[in-house]
């Protein structure tokens, strides 16, 4: 009954609020002309500010507004005429007349006279309830004037009632928010969901990635049923995450005055807008609201083949540790991706062997279809000898920022086809895995190649009986990090080969631990305590692992604890290193480590003083406001003293995304006899075997072996030339977001943050009989640059700053062992050297004449080299093995 009483009050007050005639948005009155001042600038700066000016324009002029017509059966239906006059262009900072690029010129001499005639010809817009239904303007003009018309019709845009709506504006289809208060509209754009017909991408890795903070606000004041002023101010910020200082800020701002009014021309009679437009001028065509692409016009600006020319000897392979080699690759990049897949081709055909490799990585990582093309058209993988360029281009394709199912599907047309090297066969299958990750990190798992990948690599390991295969399949898995391969793991995770044991378990310990089921948990428990059947030590270490990283449960953790004691030798010593290393490092497994611990301390002291050399430890890496970055480096060794796996792993974490950095594996097996010593139980029959595997930016990479085989290992041994093997080597573009703003004055900002690291990552084992010592090292060396850059570029006019910093470091772990006696004598070392970090702020603004202004700031200085703290017993037995060589 209520309800029907309320119903009916309802339906009474609809028919009264109509016949009032509340306007819906501002109404102008007839035959009056309504005179405005205008001004837009745009102002580019630090996100903190700097001391320097900040670069940027200022456009004025007047604005006279008229009506047209309006609609006799509505009057918030208006057609209304702009006409933008007496145009300005001002600096924005106060700046000597030499800085001053404007000083001495004119509207007219910087926009050229067409140019200004188009901005100053008159253009109409169909407002209804305050909101721009159409705008009309001459096909014709350029669009960069259209667009700056479209940022005044845009300001005008306002409804009188407060609430949320959705509406297109220049800056395209957005949500807004209105808020009426006294005398007072404020008007707020929430820019983040703004929906617009430019193509922008950004990197895959959050890390890695941008962060972009934007606010709109505009604040209308009322008089007479116009507007009187319209403030509005709108702000971009865009940061790298891995250097929030690495910012820029677009500030926009439009100030529309009302001035004065006079007598006006008189209002037009006809049906509908569309007729009463063509009677006032027949070539105003209704061209739409939003704003149109800008080509950039790059006058003067070298091709592709001629920047290339200029730097090709950035990229010979002596420049790479230096910071100016991927400072050079994002610049080649950025040409790449204007130019065209016969311009492409051309710099490929002209490079030189060596820089080579170093262009396929800039081509590669250029990601458009033109680049694409051109680079798979210029490598021939039935070649077998063309292993390097073709390697390179299979890790750049992992490793894009922004990969597209065309890239798969590049990949999987290759696989089919015939591969001359079956090291290229297996790369092609594995980062076919990592693009399939990130293909459905962005939604794209259901696109029909990346469901054909997907079935490809899911039957894989089954599909054949060729170990390298299997493994091949189960690498690509182990990238693809798909939850229906967690079925597959667990079941190659209790194979009889080794190998395939370790990949599973260690593809396990990537996933969120919340998709780490029951099943999978009981698995890991059963090879740690053997329930089943001997597993090799590494593959129990492995198993470990697994079951201390994926929220363990009390039981399962005394079961662990209670293991201890009765294990071989090096393990029992590798898993009291291993849980001290989660209490002192606080690991999320510390909490019911800390418990398990408790409970049983009274009869089980003794077992956590066992003798022996493996080790398990993690630290800080570098700590700052933005990133942590963490390491862990765990060794085990064999009875024998010989090193039988270690695992190298960095990780950087962000604002609550991480980045697996770096993993580096190396495996060590059957070398007992070479030392006459006797391999541990379950250990006898295995084949002389080491290699290394290493994962890089979450992307596991093709292993490398050492030596396989007791021939191969003899061969090698004698031939020693302690040249370390290479892992990968290339330039990788991590950080990549390309966007264009476009702001609601009309102006477009282009932003371009790329990041770019040239890296060496190699290794080796060496084994010395006379002096019963081996020697295993992993050396890293990187340079890294990131680069933020921000351009306003209106034809006649242009302002920017860019933004970078880098660095040049090196990274060198070195193991090594004395195995004459027992213990033997282990010394690890974890070196980074002294390495500069240089940060600069660049600021910039030109016109077509060719003044210019630009101004520089720099910041260097010098991070001192360490060595990262190990374990206090390492510290001792370095002095020892060191000491004991002189
Ligand atoms: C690709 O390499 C193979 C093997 O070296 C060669 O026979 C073939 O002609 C090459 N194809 C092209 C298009 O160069
Ligand atoms: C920044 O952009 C401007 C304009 O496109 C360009 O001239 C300049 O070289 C760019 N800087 C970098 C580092 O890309």
């Amino acid at each position: 009954m209520l309800r029907l009483v309320v119903l009916l009050i309802c339906t009474a007050a609809a028919p009264s609020d109509s016949r009032k005639d509340v306007a819906a948005g501002p109404r102008l009155d007839n035959d009056q002309l309504y005179k405005f001042s205008y001004r837009t600038e745009v102002l580019l700066d630090r996100a903190r500010g700097s001391k320097q000016s900040k670069a940027g324009y200022r456009i004025t002029s007047d604005v006279s507004v008229n009506l047209v017509w309006r609609d006799p059966g509505s009057h918030d239906d208006q057609l209304i005429q702009l006409v933008i006059s007496n145009v300005g262009v001002e600096n924005t900072a106060d700046r000597s007349a030499q800085e001053n690029i404007l000083q001495g010129s004119t509207a007219e001499s910087l926009m050229g006279s067409g140019p200004l005639g188009a901005l100053t010809r008159p253009f109409m817009i169909h407002l209804r309830n305050g909101k721009v239904k159409a705008f009309y303007s001459y096909r014709e003009e350029p669009a960069t004037i259209k667009n700056l018309k479209r940022g005044l019709a845009s300001l005008l845009q306002v409804q009188l009632k407060t609430g949320k709506v959705i509406e297109s504006d220049v800056s395209g289809r957005c949500t807004v928010q209105y808020q009426r208060t006294e005398g007072q509209v404020r008007r707020t754009k929430l820019l983040e969901a703004c929906q617009t017909p430019e193509t922008s991408f950004t990197t895959h890795s959050q890390v890695m990635g941008v962060t972009k903070k934007a606010s709109s606000v505009t604040v209308f004041t009322l008089r007479d049923g116009f507007i009187d002023s319209a403030e509005a101010e709108e702000v971009h910020i865009l940061a790298a995450n891995s250097r929030r200082s690495a910012a820029t800020k677009v500030i926009s701002r439009q100030s529309l005055t009302f001035v004065g009014r006079a007598a006006g021309p008189l209002e037009v009679t006809g049906k509908d807008v569309a007729r009463v437009v063509a009677s006032v001028d027949a070539k105003l065509a209704a061209v739409g609201v939003m704003a149109e692409k800008v080509r950039p016009q790059c006058k003067g600006c070298p091709t592709l083949f001629e920047h290339w020319q200029a730097n090709q000897h950035q990229f010979e392979p002596e420049m790479l540790s230096k910071a100016m080699a991927p400072r050079s690759f994002l610049a080649l990049i950025q040409s790449i991706r204007k130019a065209t897949k016969a311009e492409v081709l051309k710099v490929l055909k002209s490079a030189s062997k060596t820089a080579l490799p170093q262009v396929v990585d800039a081509v590669t990582s250029a990601q458009t279809p033109a680049s694409l093309d051109a680079i798979l058209s210029f490598l021939n993988f039935t070649d077998a000898k063309g292993l390097v360029l073709q390697e390179r281009f299979l890790y750049a394709c992992g490793f894009a920022s922004h990969p597209n199912e065309r890239m798969l599907q590049a990949l999987l047309n290759i696989y089919k086809g015939k591969i001359g090297s079956s090291e290229i066969k297996e790369s092609v299958v594995i980062i076919m895995g990592a693009l399939v990750n990130k293909l459905c990190h962005k939604g794209g798992c259901n696109s029909p190649t990346v469901v054909q990948v997907k079935k490809m690599i899911l039957e894989g390991p089954e599909s054949t009986e060729v170990e390298a295969e299997i493994q091949m399949f189960l690498l690509a898995l182990k990238n693809s990090m798909l939850p229906e391969a967690i079925p597959i793991f667990i079941k190659y995770a209790e194979s009889e080969v080794g190998v395939y044991c370790t990949i599973a378990l260690s593809a396990l310990q990537r996933y969120d631990v919340k998709l780490i089921n029951d099943q999978v948990k009981r698995m890991v428990n059963r090879i740690y305590h053997q329930n089943r059947r001997i597993y090799e030590k590494n593959v129990r270490a492995a198993a470990a692992d697994v079951i201390l990283s994926s929220d363990p449960s009390y039981e399962h953790v005394k079961n662990l604890l209670l293991s201890i004691g009765s294990l071989p030798h090096e393990m029992n010593k590798y898993m009291v290193s291993k849980i001290q290393d989660t209490l002192r490092f606080e690991l999320p497994a510390s909490k019911v480590v800390q418990q398990a611990m408790k409970d049983m301390v009274s009869h089980n002291y003794d077992r956590f003083a066992k003798v022996g050399s493996s080790s398990s430890y993690s630290g800080f890496m570098a700590r700052t406001a933005d990133v942590s970055s963490t390491y862990s480096l765990d060794i085990l060794y064999s009875g024998s003293g010989i090193m039988r796996r270690s695992n190298m792993n960095i990780y950087g974490a962000s604002s609550g995304a991480t980045l697996h950095g770096l993993q580096v594996a190396i495996e060590a097996q059957g070398l007992e006899t070479l030392i006459a010593a006797t391999p541990d139980e379950g250990e006898q029959d295995l084949e002389s075997y080491a290699g290394m595997s290493a994962l890089l930016f979450d992307v596991q990479l093709r292993p490398v072996t050492f030596f396989k085989g007791y021939s191969d290992l003899m061969s090698k041994i004698f031939s020693m030339s302690g040249e370390p093997m290479s892992v990968v080597k290339g330039l990788i573009l991590l950080t990549d977001h390309s966007e264009v703003i476009q702001l609601q004055s009309g102006v477009k900002a282009s932003a371009e943050f790329q990041g770019g690291l040239a890296i060496d990552i190699s290794g080796g084992m060496e084994i010395s009989l006379w002096y019963r010592e081996s020697k295993t090292s992993v050396n890293n060396r990187g340079a890294l640059v990131v680069t933020g850059n921000v351009t306003v570029d209106m034809d006649f006019i242009r302002a920017g700053m860019e933004v970078s910093f880098e660095t040049e470091a090196s990274l060198d772990f070195i193991t090594t062992v004395q195995f004459s006696e027992y213990p033997f004598l282990v010394c690890i070392q974890m070196d980074k050297t002294t390495f500069p970090f240089r940060e600069y702020l660049t600021k910039y603004e030109s016109v077509p004449s060719g003044k210019n202004f630009v101004s520089r700031k720099g910041r260097k200085q010098l991070v001192p080299g360490s060595e990262f703290p190990l374990h206090q017993e390492n510290s001792n037995m370095c002095k020892k093995v060191f000491d004991s060589d002189w």
